[in-house]
């Protein structure tokens, strides 16, 4: 199984310009995609207050949560995510939002993973976290992220605009 190498969370300190304290080892080893793991994403800080009406992804309802690496950057809308900020969007089978259908997952990797599109890493999930499944043909959702780049391919100016922030 791919959890057995899992490795220990190293403590991170995050500022504006990025991530400090800690050395080149922690991006390329805890963003090496046969390690990425998202069971806890539910633990994660959430965008979204309630589901809201998904613009981009077939008129579902959707949430938005951020692992911590991810959730200033989004929450401003702007910069360049740190490596390995994970953010996860659950769809919705309705409105109360309590049945999950699947997830879709966008991760940043190190820098030359696909540099031309923002080194992205696009996938789907289960509710759970932990049936994976890496998009192979990336270019689907490039397509239309990349609508997004001046925010770094993620929507966030659109859906914090919804939430009213
Ligand atoms: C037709 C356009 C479109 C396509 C194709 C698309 N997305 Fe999105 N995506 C959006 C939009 C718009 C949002 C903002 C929230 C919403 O409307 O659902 C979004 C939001 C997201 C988010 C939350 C982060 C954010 O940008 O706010 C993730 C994660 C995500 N998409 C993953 C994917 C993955 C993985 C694929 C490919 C399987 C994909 N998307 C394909 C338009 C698209």
């Amino acid at each position: 199984m791919v959890h057995l190498f899992k490795p220990i969370i190293k403590p991170v300190t995050v500022t504006l310009f990025g991530v400090i304290g800690v050395g080149t080892a922690f991006a390329s080893s805890d963003c090496d995609e046969k390690l990425l793991t998202f069971e806890d994403w539910r633990d994660w800080q959430q965008i979204t207050q309630k589901p809201v009406k998904s613009v981009g992804h077939s008129n579902n309802w959707v949430g938005i949560f951020v692992n911590e690496l991810a959730n200033e950057t989004y929450r401003n809308a702007g910069a360049l995510y740190p490596v390995c900020a994970k953010i996860v969007k659950p769809i919705y089978d309705d409105a109360d939002g309590k049945s999950v259908r699947k997830l879709t997952i966008m991760v940043k990797m190190p820098d030359g993973f696909d540099a031309q599109n923002g080194n992205w890493w696009y996938a789907t999930s289960d509710p759970s976290g932990s049936r994976v499944v890496p998009k192979r043909r990336r270019a689907d959702c490039i397509s239309c992220h990349e609508q997004a780049a001046k925010t770094d391919y993620l929507f966030s100016e659109d859906v914090l605009e919804a939430e009213g922030k």
